[in-house]
């Protein structure tokens, strides 16, 4: 809003770098005080002078036309003349088309494992790489989502000599991850008592790296049905990938890495294995190859970031990927940069915690599973139960009751800081009250079924709104939701700059409780002229930027709920 042209006076009146007054601005903590707020504590030393004394000087040199600077103790508070800069701050809330001129992003997200299922980690990696995603997009960036399934490894080979044994087709079929763990934990049970499947087992793996026919054709059945099964997922969640890139894509790709580290002299042999070490940075050294001569997940890691730099033009590269992989990354990184990638700082990991479904963890361990369709399936059938009970005439109830369950869920995991751990509430994150992506949809709901009512979208009813806001007595909840709707670039700089999609999920819950103070206490339809265009006005911004923080968390906006 139009606090950016204070911030670019403040920095003008101190002679600072355009962009540093920004984030000094405060919101006064009651608005009657004022629009901004500048604490002028921060300048004291280098002023040698009392805060208070500077926010008085403050206010005398402090020149912008329509504002008004009031010294209060240390603090210099600016308040807007709301007549003169409402139809600007409409304007500027508007949903306007973003030019693309930015860098090349590549988004690691999700990469579940086949023929596992898919756990709470990968669904907090799918929702929150896919709403940066959409973020970096948003800001005109060129981002690249790359689903880097865990395809490859021993673990085939046990699945294929379990599946010659025991496995049965048609179940496989029907519900291949809940036969493949079956499988895989039979193949456990046994193996207790019978060693030889352990030795037919690595006998498999050998045949399927030796490029077997009948391996591969079971390795390659096995991640068809599993990636059906994500797929189905991946399409509830509305979540799609520029590039399905498993880590068997690297395997012929890993010899020119290993060579390269040979040549430069990085490796060294350690009890057998061969690994780069990194004793320089304090971390332990990354292994390259295993005592027998094969590659693992930081080789393979190594290839997939020459790759994404190299064949994709990635200029920045993210990984999203739970808390407990970060030595892994600062390895895999380290490495990087002492082959002399200099790009290697331009790689970051994506941290976040540990998420557990009221109180208990979503365990992949036997017998244990939860899977995440049966959480997706309670989500929305409670969604169904709230929206019978609320609105039973409700058309496509079905499809309403989806997006809403989904959103709940998305918008659960998306509201909090992501490196915290998260005690998610089913119960709580489907209510139409509270900090809830139910509550946003509603609200965003209810604009758009007063614009309905009013029969909106006639022409000439924006230019009406923006020309009535010059003559509207602007009440303090008009205006504060005004004001708040026109800082979604600062909340999506911000967020995009601490990779948090949660600043734009709490921007969308301060504007749903604006937009609510607002219509409570401001009559719309039944309001007149100058009143009723500008209010109609603010409805339909609303709706508007409700729906574009939705969108950018991946959730869906129903027109009526
Ligand atoms: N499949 C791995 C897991 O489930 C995550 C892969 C993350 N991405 C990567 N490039 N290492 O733990």
């Amino acid at each position: 809003m139009s606090l950016s042209k204070i911030a670019a006076a403040l920095d003008a009146l101190l002679e600072w770098e355009p962009g540093t007054a920004e984030p000094m601005l405060e919101l006064p903590p009651d608005p009657k005080l004022g629009d901004a707020a500048f604490p002028c504590f921060a300048l004291a030393k280098a002023w040698r002078k009392a805060p208070q004394q500077i926010s008085s000087e403050l206010s005398e040199r402090f020149g912008l036309e329509g504002v008004e600077a009031s010294a209060a103790g240390p603090y210099l508070n600016f308040r807007l003349d709301r007549s003169a800069h409402a139809a600007s701050l409409m304007e500027e809330a508007e949903v306007r088309p973003v030019e693309q001129s930015g860098e090349t992003v590549v988004i690691d997200l999700s990469s579940p494992n086949i023929a596992k299922p898919f756990g709470v980690g990968h669904l907090r990696s799918t929702v929150i790489g896919a709403a940066l995603y959409r973020m970096y997009a948003a800001a005109g960036h060129n981002p690249i989502s790359v689903n880097h399934l865990g395809d490859w490894g021993t673990q085939f080979g046990k699945q294929i000599t379990a599946y010659k044994r025991w496995g049965d087709e048609r179940k496989l079929k029907a519900a291949p991850i809940r036969e493949s763990l079956d499988l895989y934990v039979r193949f456990h049970d046994e193996a207790e008592s019978d060693p030889t499947l352990e030795t037919e087992a690595r006998d498999w793996f050998k045949k399927l790296e030796g490029g077997d026919e009948e391996a591969l054709r079971l390795w390659k059945y096995f991640v068809d049905v599993s990636l059906a099964e994500f797929d189905r997922m991946y399409e509830r969640l509305g979540v799609s990938f520029d590039k399905v890139l498993g880590e068997s894509f690297y395997n012929d790709k890993m010899g020119a890495v290993v060579e390269e580290l040979r040549q430069k002299g990085l490796l060294e042999e350690s009890e057998g294995a061969q690994v780069v070490r990194l004793d320089d940075e304090e971390m332990p050294p990354c292994l390259i190859l295993k005592s027998d001569g094969t590659t693992i997940y930081p080789t393979r890691d190594l290839a997939t970031a020459v790759y994404r730099h190299d064949v994709l033009g990635a200029e920045k590269l993210l990984y999203v990927v739970g808390a407990e992989q970060s030595l892994h990354f600062r390895q895999v990184f380290a490495v990087l940069k002492k082959m002399g990638r200099e790009w290697a700082d331009a790689c970051l990991h994506i941290p976040f915690g540990l998420m557990k479904f009221e109180g208990k963890k979503m365990s992949t361990r036997r017998g244990k599973v939860v899977f995440l369709e049966e959480v997706l399936d309670e989500a929305v059938s409670r969604a169904a139960s709230i929206i019978e009970a609320k609105n039973p005439q409700l058309a496509q109830r079905e499809a309403v009751a989806e997006a809403v369950g989904i959103g709940a869920i998305i918008f659960g995991d998306l509201k909090n800081n992501r490196i915290g751990e998260i005690d998610f509430s089913l119960e709580e994150a489907v209510q139409f009250e509270g900090e809830t992506g139910p509550y946003v949809q509603y609200t965003h709901a209810r604009a758009r079924s007063v614009l309905r009512k009013a029969g909106a979208g006639q022409a000439g009813a924006e230019a009406a709104g923006k020309a009535a806001a010059e003559t509207y007595v602007w009440d303090e909840a008009s205006w504060e939701l005004l004001k708040r709707l026109g800082d979604h670039p600062s909340e999506l700089r911000r967020g995009l700059q601490r990779h948090e999609p949660s600043v734009i999920a709490r921007y969308a819950l301060d504007l749903s409780k604006l937009f609510n103070r607002f219509y409570h206490h401001n009559k719309v339809l039944t309001a007149e002229s100058v009143d009723r265009e500008v209010r109609l006005e603010l409805a339909r911004l609303t709706a508007q930027r409700l729906r574009w923080a939705l969108d950018l968390l991946g959730i869906r906006s129903p027109e009526e709920i």
